[in-house]
């Protein structure tokens, strides 16, 4: 029998009076899955994320309406930190490592909603998943490379134990080589028993984690299905593969783009990191 984990019913959101993001999506995530969501800049999945991690409103976003159910509790009037507890774990958009804290700090700070007498084991797990981290723990994580930084932002999510993991465009801005290794660690956590829920850009690695995936377009969920079905699909190839993903031109063309997106970040944020 399948179970859902994640069942988002109906749901739009709207930043201030007049930004309407979200309109009416549906979608469920299975227990043990991945779950891809793709789109372009600006289709929504930050702000799905947002909504269902609770933090919309540190952007001034609020549901209007729908329901978000995590393992059949109803969460979408929940704050943050009653959402964590029932172990959602989140990794957001840029990373956002404590670049001044060490490797040990960030991880340690991961583990403060998560019950004391389980915060070694879930410290072993992930230092057993990443055993870079683990030659690294005093070190500030501002001096980490941007591919060591996602896995410190993984690791530091998955010291919640989280039953079901959010991730927000981990490939963002890295090289190929290091945004094939954040596939696998995906894969690995989805078959140590963690739900995933991830949005991506980067359509090809996407689909080749996730069991299924859906895409939204400008705050509506347009396309659904399963990721090998989907890899094939025409539409998929044109608007998100470039129907030639393998040629050199489209991929550095991509890697410009995304490099761009980070410095954008990264004056609208401040910065975060040293
Ligand atoms: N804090 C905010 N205030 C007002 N509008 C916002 C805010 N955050 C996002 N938006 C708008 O909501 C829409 C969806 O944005 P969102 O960040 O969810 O897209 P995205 O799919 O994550 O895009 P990207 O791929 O660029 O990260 C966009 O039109 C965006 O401009
Ligand atoms: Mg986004």
């Amino acid at each position: 029998m399948v179970i859902t984990l994640l069942s988002i019913s109906d749901l739009s959101v709207r930043y201030g009076r007049s930004v309407k993001a979200l309109h009416g999506v549906s979608f469920e995530v299975p227990e043990q899955t991945v779950v891809a969501v793709l789109g372009s800049n600006g289709a929504g999945k930050s702000t799905l994320l947002r909504a269902i991690s609770g933090t919309l409103s540190l952007h001034r976003g609020e549901i209007t309406s729908g329901t978000i159910h995590l393992d059949g509790t109803r969460i979408d009037r929940m704050d943050p930190a009653s959402i964590v507890r029932r172990r959602l774990g989140q990794v957001p958009e840029n990373r956002q490592v404590f670049g001044r804290m060490s490797v040990d700090e960030n991880l340690r700070a991961g583990g403060l909603a998560t019950e004391a007498s389980r915060r070694a084991a879930a410290r072993d797990a992930v230092l057993d998943l990443f055993p870079k981290l683990a030659e690294r723990l005093s070190q500030p994580a501002g001096l980490l490379s941007g591919g060591e930084q996602q896995m410190l932002a993984i690791g530091r999510a998955m010291m919640g134990e989280p039953k079901v993991l959010l991730l927000d465009e981990p490939s963002l801005g890295l090289a190929p080589q290091i945004i094939e290794r954040i596939g696998k660690v995906v894969s690995e956590i989805n078959q140590r028993g963690t739900t995933v829920l991830l949005v991506e850009q980067n359509a090809m690695m996407a689909l080749t984690v996730a069991h299924t995936a859906v895409v939204l377009e400008v705050g509506e969920l347009k396309l659904r299905g399963d990721a090998d079905e989907l890899k094939r699909s025409e539409d998929i190839q044109r608007l998100y593969l470039g129907g030639h993903a393998e040629s050199e031109e489209h991929a550095d063309q991509q890697q410009g783009e995304a490099q761009e997106r980070v410095e954008r970040r990264r004056k609208s944020l401040g910065v975060w990191t040293a």
